[in-house]
């Protein structure tokens, strides 16, 4: 039976497809021009019906942060409204749903790992989408399982990782950001616990976090760490969050509880490390 992914070149979407391939397991995938959910939102529950897959994933979000602090009306279709109409459709269908969520449901102030069940208080539009669009899964019904996680990059896109090695190699100097913390999520970790979840699901909606383990950092620790790797030696100055002003506000402890997902699925998560070494492989290949 076919997996139906919702996303196609994401991150997240494209590191499902290499998961699913190399499992032999067929899939099918649906990005912003097969599928806009944006504009097809009325369609998403025949298309499921439709496709009559084995289970869905959500991998497409509205992820520009700052962005959807001037057109939240996308944000919410996209990320609340989409994901609600999905897992209703997977609950009359009687299979599974995977949505993904973020840390930025929280507000960051919190000392210590995030738990899947702390109250959600979004500093951002996005946030506040994507916080609407857990209530809309969770109120869903049916085997829905909500993954928040954190900090995700790959080897291709436009991320920090990527963005990190590139000023690296043009600039002398960086200024980078000491006073938000969290935990790094390589796009393929993330894309195998996604297909964990999927061979243990719950009968009822459950929310879990899942990051890379390993130890929390700053975002100029894991900057650090990229260098180290990449044999790459700027100058570097460590600030804090106001040296970068930005549209929408950010949490500055990000840092999830993974223990539930590790526990109840019998799946230990990778430390953040080994996700930097894959990602470097990736890019060398
Ligand atoms: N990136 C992070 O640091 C981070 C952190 C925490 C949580 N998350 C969550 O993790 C999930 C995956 O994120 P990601 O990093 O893989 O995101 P991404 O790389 O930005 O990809 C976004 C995906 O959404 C799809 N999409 C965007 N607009 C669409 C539209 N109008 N209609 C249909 N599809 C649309 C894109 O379609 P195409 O395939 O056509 O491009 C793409 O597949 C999201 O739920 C995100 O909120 C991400």
């Amino acid at each position: 039976m076919t997996i139906l992914i919702f996303g196609r070149n994401g991150q997240l979407a494209r590191a499902l497809k290499r998961s699913l391939t190399a499992r032999s397991q067929a899939y099918s995938c649906y990005g912003q021009v097969e599928f806009d959910l944006l504009t097809k939102t009325q369609d998403i529950a025949p298309f499921i019906r439709r496709n009559a897959p084995s289970a869905v994933i959500n991998a497409s979000a509205f992820t520009d942060v700052d962005a959807a602090e001037t057109r939240e009306a996308d944000a919410n279709r996209l990320n609340a409204k989409a994901p609600g109409i999905m897992a209703a459709a997977c609950n009359a269908a009687k299979i599974p749903f995977i949505h993904i969520s973020t840390d930025y449901v929280f507000d960051g102030t919190k000392s210590g790992l995030y738990s899947p069940d702390d109250k959600r208080e979004p500093l951002n539009a996005y946030g506040r989408s994507k916080a609407a669009g857990e209530r809309a899964v969770m109120a869903a019904g049916g085997q829905s399982v909500i993954i928040r996680t954190s900090w995700v990059y790959d080897a291709r896109s436009k991320n920090f990782f990527t963005t990190m090695l590139h000023l690296a190699k043009t600039e002398t100097h960086l200024n980078l950001v000491s006073t938000q913390f969290g935990r790094p999520t390589y796009a393929g970790h993330l894309a195998e616990a996604c297909l964990a979840a999927l061979d243990h699901m719950p009968p009822h909606p459950q929310i879990y976090h899942v990051s890379n383990s390993g130890p929390i950092v700053s975002w100029a620790d894991f900057a650090e760490a990229i260098f180290e790797r990449a044999k790459l030696f700027p100058d570097i100055e460590r600030v804090d969050e106001a040296h970068f002003p930005r549209p929408a506000k950010r949490p500055s402890n990000s840092a999830l509880d993974i223990s539930a997902f590790e526990r109840d699925f019998h799946y230990p998560l990778e430390p953040w490390q080994t996700g930097l070494e894959l990602a470097f492989q990736d890019m060398e290949r």
